[in-house]
């Protein structure tokens, strides 16, 4: 699949695609956030929570790695593995419990954990763009694909 375009002029674009996303969510979502230091990532995420009614911060987890959500829609797990030093540190917090195919995982640094995760279902590439950011989804399965559909 080629993907979708988007240009994120500031912050509040990158949050509302976050919120779009979410409403169009399926249940056993795995998506992988690709982008350097800085590119949105947990930006995108917090909006994404933020459509699913969460009102609380959204702080990256860079050192729990993980942080659980209880939404209106289920478990959802941000996953932030920049620290991860070897994939195999992953094994210590139980990811087959993650991955139950009902649970949503948004996945930041997932080449961190090389081996030890599923496929996803949507690859998202964040990069710097002018002042603001260029996104590029790509859906990898048929569950990615409804949720591209639906955007
Ligand atoms: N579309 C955008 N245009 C300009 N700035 C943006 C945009 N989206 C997010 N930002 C800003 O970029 C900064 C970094 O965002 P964020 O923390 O989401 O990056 P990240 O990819 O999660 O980084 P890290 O890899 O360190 O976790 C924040 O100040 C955020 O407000
Ligand atoms: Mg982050």
């Amino acid at each position: 699949m080629a993907g979708i375009e988007f240009h994120l002029d500031d912050a509040e674009a990158t949050e509302s695609l976050g919120r779009r996303l979410a409403a169009c969510q399926q249940p056993g979502l795995v998506m992988f956030l690709h982008g350097d230091l800085g590119a949105g990532k947990t930006t995108l995420v917090r909006g994404y929570l933020r459509g699913l009614g969460h009102q609380g911060p959204v702080k990256s987890p860079t050192y729990a790695l993980i942080e659980p959500y209880e939404t209106g829609q289920g478990n959802l797990y941000h996953l932030d593995l920049y620290r991860l030093a070897d994939p195999e540190e992953l094994e210590w917090i139980g990811l087959r419990d993650l991955f139950d195919g009902e649970s949503v995982c948004l996945i930041e640094w997932p080449q961190r954990g090389e081996g030890m995760l599923p496929e996803p279902d949507m690859n998202i590439y964040l990069s710097v763009e002018g002042q603001g950011r260029r996104l590029l989804l790509e859906a990898l399965s048929p569950r990615g694909e409804q949720v591209a559909h639906c955007l």
